[in-house]
């Protein structure tokens, strides 16, 4: 178990483009556990390797945190199959967008395809939270934050502000 520091915007690093995991070994599990223990710590219900430093396709999840149980998964190489083309919109944060909430539109229900841990593959069918948790995820793996789909104009303001945050925590 380890705990590894997530990365904030404006940092570069989450801007990379992430890739393909070419086989799950013991590798890839304890990264994704390490990814879950980072999650956790920083109550997080989601998080992609990229946001602690490591741009590969590997996203992890557990949106049902109840008394502490923990139950994530991790979903690896995912891939969008189907997009529904009726929108939701839900009000989205981001462990690396500190204390930022903004609404987002996104397809409503989506199937996608990914390797569990044993490197199986699985495919789902999914709508509300884990519909918008996995595209919002699954951005990270192509550098996209999800401030990234508000006004040029509203981003600008939010970055300014969290880039004085920053300042003021290194102070
Ligand atoms: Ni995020």
């Amino acid at each position: 178990m380890a705990i590894r520091p997530i990365l904030t915007a404006p940092d570069p690093r989450l801007k990379a483009v992430s890739t393909d995991v070419e086989k799950v070994d013991g590798e890839i599990r304890k990264l994704a556990q390490d990814m879950a223990d980072s999650m956790y710590a920083a109550d997080g219900i989601g998080l992609a390797a990229v946001q602690i430093g490591v741009p590969k396709r590997i996203i992890v999840m557990d949106l049902d945190q109840k008394e502490g149980k923990k139950d994530w998964r991790a979903f690896i190489n995912p891939k969008i199959t189907w997009a529904s083309e009726d929108l939701a919109v839900y009000e989205e944060g981001c462990l690396s967008v500190p204390e930022i909430y903004d609404d987002v539109e996104r397809p409503a229900r989506i199937r996608a395809e990914y390797l569990d841990l044993d490197g199986k593959k699985i495919e789902i069918e999914a709508d509300g939270m884990l519909a918008t948790c996995l595209q919002h995820e699954m951005d990270h793996l192509e550098g996209v934050l999800f401030i990234d789909h508000l006004s040029k104009l509203k981003r600008a303001m939010l970055l300014k502000k969290l880039t004085k945050a920053k300042k003021l925590a290194e102070a």
